[in-house]
């Protein structure tokens, strides 16, 4: 069966995108044309006042606003977009990782919005669709490295292919979007703690406190956090009580420690893609919420320029979560002739974890 619609020899796709695996609700329209993505929609409710007062996501909180709400961002999606439910060739939406009442909800939906339109389901891993996001804004070739920051997650891959993912080095504990996020929690400032740390981290003055580098210098590609989050704990218990200063100092401190192990770590799977993948070897990604971090994104282009790598990252606004990676994600599936099997993607059920290397052992 063929979804696209074929205008003077170019194939267009056109595709919803439902996101609801953490305390975002979005949906957005994004139209594949030749190999070039443009976003018709795309709009994201935050939770982010619910679960502020609880430094962290609650999950059963999280779930419950995603129901009543999911149906009318979808319909906001499509007038923004000015696009009809028929004229969508397809529908995308994240069947995991993620909290598991929250995937349930905007997999449940996605199907059977797809099924009453009679148009395929495309359940997409949330992984993927931030390592795909950079396809979307800029002509990023495969293979590319990504370094995968997220409130989840800390990865380094090689993005081989559509579906195909090699994990060169991984956290060993919590994820860096936790370890800013647990950081925030403890020095009393506001969730998520990323963004504040990076304001309050540009007043402070990161030589005050002397934190460790876990893992730096080590030759696997490895991350831990959690000894480096204690020792930021131990470092402002013993300044107590922290004026202001000593906010922004602590801030500092545990950025520039957290930035030194990402780019230590890059560095040492960047030798590995460089050696393993040769002449192909040219472009670097970062993706998911971390990745909006600037202070981040000007170490990792010195890095990347040092390393003759091309450095791609997403808008600030695609980099946390949102629903036109989702929907992006499912207009590469359709545009490399890999839509899913139409049974197994209306039986497949909502993934807490599910981790992107699994895609590739089903190729
Ligand atoms: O990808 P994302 O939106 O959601 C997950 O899938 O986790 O990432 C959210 C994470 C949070 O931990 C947040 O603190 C972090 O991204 N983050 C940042 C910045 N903006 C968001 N971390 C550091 N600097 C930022 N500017
Ligand atoms: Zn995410």
């Amino acid at each position: 069966m063929l979804y696209a619609w074929h205008k003077r020899g170019m194939t267009i796709y056109t595709v919803l995108g439902i996101e609801t695996s953490c305390d975002e609700t979005a949906a957005s329209v994004v139209r594949w044309r030749d190999g070039r993505g443009q976003i018709l929609s795309n709009c994201v409710f935050s939770q982010i006042d619910t679960h502020a007062p609880y430094g962290g996501v609650v999950p059963e909180l999280a779930a419950r606003q995603h129901l009543p709400l999911i149906s009318e961002m979808i319909e906001h999606a499509l007038t923004q977009a000015n696009v009809t439910k028929q004229q969508l060739d397809a529908v995308a939406a994240t069947a995991g990782p993620g909290l598991i009442g929250g995937v349930m909800i905007g997999l449940t939906t996605g199907k059977a919005f797809a099924s009453a339109l009679g148009k395929p389901i495309i359940p997409v891993n949330h992984l993927e669709a931030h390592a795909l996001t950079a396809r979307l804004s800029a002509e990023v070739d495969f293979p590319y490295l990504l370094l995968l920051v997220s409130g989840g997650h800390c990865q380094l891959i090689v993005v081989e292919a559509l579906g195909q993912y090699r994990l060169l080095g991984q956290t060993l504990d919590d994820a860096v979007g936790e370890a800013f996020d647990k950081t925030a929690k403890y020095l009393g400032l506001s969730y998520p703690g990323g963004p504040e740390i990076e304001a309050r981290a540009a007043k402070g003055d990161a030589k005050r406190f002397q934190l460790p580098r876990p893992l730096c210098g080590q030759k696997h590609a490895n991350f831990s956090f959690s000894g480096l989050k204690t020792a930021l704990q131990q470092a402002a218990d013993h300044a107590a009580p922290l004026s202001a200063e000593d906010i922004n100092d602590l801030c500092a401190g545990m950025q520039s420690a957290i930035l030194d192990c990402l780019l230590d770590r890059t560095a040492v799977a960047a030798d590995i893609f460089i050696a393993e993948y040769g002449a192909t070897a040219n472009n670097m990604v970062i993706a998911g919420g971390v990745a909006a971090n600037q202070v981040l994104r000007q170490a990792m282009q010195a890095l990347c320029q040092k390393m003759s790598l091309k450095l791609h990252v997403a808008p600030a606004a695609l980099c946390t979560d949102n629903a036109a990676m989702i929907a992006w994600t499912g207009c590469e599936y359709m545009a490399f002739g890999r839509l899913p099997d139409q049974i197994a993607a209306q039986s497949m059920t909502a993934r807490p974890r599910w981790p992107l290397t699994e895609l590739s052992a089903k190729l």
